[in-house]
């Protein structure tokens, strides 16, 4: 368990400015309901992108997601249908064939926003002041690139990106080279890793060395509430496919670890990184090429986080959760 004192006591907190970019999927509504749980963020909008499943089905997701935290004064916005250059490439495998199986869901009564996520991504930046928002890109990062292309005055309001995505020493979780979110949209992360925007990666190499154990899930269905036993089922669900592809006795957890970093920063180790990004080779597409040992001479471009506190990081989840 983590020290008590750790946790800060709620009420004394600065609240810190977010958007949320995500393709909800099991582990981005885990990372979705943290956030909202927690008082330090200010979830200014959820801007949802084609990944896991169609963008149909995101939307949806990020929108009963809502519902369950009871938050329907956070805006949900649609943003792209498919990637920048290369054909769209899904993962029902894994997160079934709605994204968020597991549960009974019934469809979601909040509505949609109608401004395109891009545009509103845009247009809040822009109204806001040099550095008072982060970006959570938890999906492939086609709508975050389109708005920095866009729009490049708005790199400045943009404190930091805190993405999941990308492998290196544990290679890629869609072909031997590339993690999926780079994977699927492997164009526009180069962009943002091109951006100059201050960039935190949880790359696979931290994902992977927090696991979910069966007595943590068990945890989360015995909090009792309805977010507790849909988190529970969702994560039962999600758990099987990489338990089975790696032997694991558990899985990870991904996008949960973006929101963690900004709860509890000390959770996490890592080191300023040049990131490059394979938009060319068919056997590499979508690599992260990281030069952990500065042979390249280009200057770091992100920190590229390897150690976590796993004990703290799921703590913290069963603690957060518990309050919604
Ligand atoms: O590789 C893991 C990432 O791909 C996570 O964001 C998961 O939700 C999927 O989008
Ligand atoms: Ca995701």
């Amino acid at each position: 368990m983590r020290p008590r004192g750790a946790s800060r006591s709620l009420s004394d907190v600065t609240t810190r400015k977010i958007i949320i970019d995500t393709d909800p999927g099991q582990d981005d509504a885990i990372a979705i309901l943290l956030a909202l749980a927690s008082p330090e963020l200010e979830v200014l909008g959820i801007t949802c992108v084609a990944g896991n499943v169609p963008l149909p089905l995101t939307t949806r997701n990020a929108l009963l997601l809502c519902e369950l935290a009871d938050r329907g004064d956070v805006p949900v916005f649609a943003g792209c249908a498919r990637p920048m250059i290369r054909p769209l490439v899904t993962a029902e495998e894994v997160h079934g064939k709605t994204g968020l199986d597991g549960p009974e869901w019934d469809e979601p009564r909040l509505a949609l926003q109608q401004a395109h996520a891009v545009d509103w991504m845009i247009d809040t930046l822009l109204g806001a002041s040099d550095g008072e928002v982060t970006i959570c890109p938890i999906g492939p990062l086609t709508n975050v690139a389109l708005a920095l292309v866009r729009e490049p005055r708005i790199v400045p309001k943009i404190a930091q990106i805190v993405t999941m995505g990308g492998g290196y020493f544990v290679g890629g979780n869609v072909t031997p080279a590339a993690e999926f979110n780079v994977y699927v949209d492997p164009h526009a992360a180069d962009i943002v890793y091109r951006s100059g925007v201050p960039i935190v990666t949880m790359p696979l190499d931290v994902t992977h060395r927090a696991l979910m154990s069966h007595e943590w899930i068990t945890q989360l269905a015995a909090i009792g509430t309805e977010v507790g036993r849909k988190a529970a089922q969702m994560l039962a669900f999600y758990e099987r496919f990489d338990m089975e592809r790696y032997g694991s006795k558990g899985g990870p957890v991904h996008d949960p670890a973006t929101i963690a970093f900004l709860l509890e920063p000390g959770l996490y180790g890592g080191k300023d990184v040049h990131v490059a990004v394979e938009t060319a080779s068919p056997l590499t597409m979508g690599m992260t090429v990281v030069d952990y040992w500065g042979r390249g001479g280009e200057d770091p471009n992100c920190r590229w986080m390897t150690e976590v506190d796993a004990d703290g990081f799921f703590d913290l989840m069963l603690e957060r959760l518990a309050l919604l």
